[in-house]
């Protein structure tokens, strides 16, 4: 089993991180929605904890899965190059900016508010911006419609590969077991 990609292959390394930052990502878009649909008190706090930690972990991680793409290059989507592929490869930079800027705006509106932004229950991370109202409110409005975008993408993201996958292409298998 190739740790590595190759020109037909995703390999382990990229695998691994893809399913479990989709799993990361989906429950982090879930409790997002419920934290802000919330009054922070003394019960819930651990909540908005618990988002900050995975969220700057997935921050991490996306860190770590672009500088192994340079390191080994993902195959080109499945299909004859064209306007197609370059659309599809596209679509994934874009997600792959949307998993910075949804941590990155989070981060900033949470030092904005002028609160420790603590990992873990562990150690303080260091703010991004000063503290200010009015920077709170941009930096969190700004994380709500990247988080929201990211959460549109996503669903396109998976009715385009169940349906590639249905019309036979062997998309899914091969980001499954690396080879289509
Ligand atoms: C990939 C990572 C992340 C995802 C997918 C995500 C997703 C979301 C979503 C969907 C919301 C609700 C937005 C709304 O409807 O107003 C939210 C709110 C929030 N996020 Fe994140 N987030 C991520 C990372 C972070 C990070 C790293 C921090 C801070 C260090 C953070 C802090 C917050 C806070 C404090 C709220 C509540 C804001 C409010 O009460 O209006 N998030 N997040
Ligand atoms: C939830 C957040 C998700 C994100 C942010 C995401 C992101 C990405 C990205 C960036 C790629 C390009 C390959 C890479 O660079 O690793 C990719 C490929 C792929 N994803 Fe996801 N994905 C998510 C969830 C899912 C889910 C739930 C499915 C299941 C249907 C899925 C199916 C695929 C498939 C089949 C490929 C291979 C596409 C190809 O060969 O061109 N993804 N994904």
């Amino acid at each position: 089993m190739a740790l590595r990609n190759g020109p037909d292959e995703f390999g382990l390394v990229t695998r691994v991180m893809h399913w479990v930052m989709a799993i990361l990502i989906l429950v982090m878009l879930a409790l997002g929605l419920r934290i802000s649909s919330m009054e922070p008190g003394l019960s819930n706090l651990w909540l908005y904890g618990l988002h900050k930690t995975l969220g700057l972990t997935l921050l991490a991680l996306v860190v770590l899965r672009i500088l192994w793409h340079l390191a080994s290059r993902p195959p080109a989507p499945i299909g004859p190059p064209g306007r197609m592929r370059l659309f599809v490869k596209t679509w994934h930079w874009t997600l792959y900016g949307l998993m910075i800027a949804v941590p990155i705006s989070g981060w900033a509106g949470s030092s904005a508010s002028g609160i420790d932004t603590v990992f873990a229950e562990t150690f303080v991370v260091p703010p991004l911006v000063q503290p200010s109202e009015r920077a709170e409110f941009v930096w969190f409005i700004l994380h709500e419609i990247f988080a929201k975008t990211l959460l549109g993408m996503v669903i396109v993201h998976i009715l385009a590969a169940l349906r590639r996958e249905m019309g036979g292409d062997g998309t899914l298998t091969r980001m499954l077991r690396g080879r289509a």
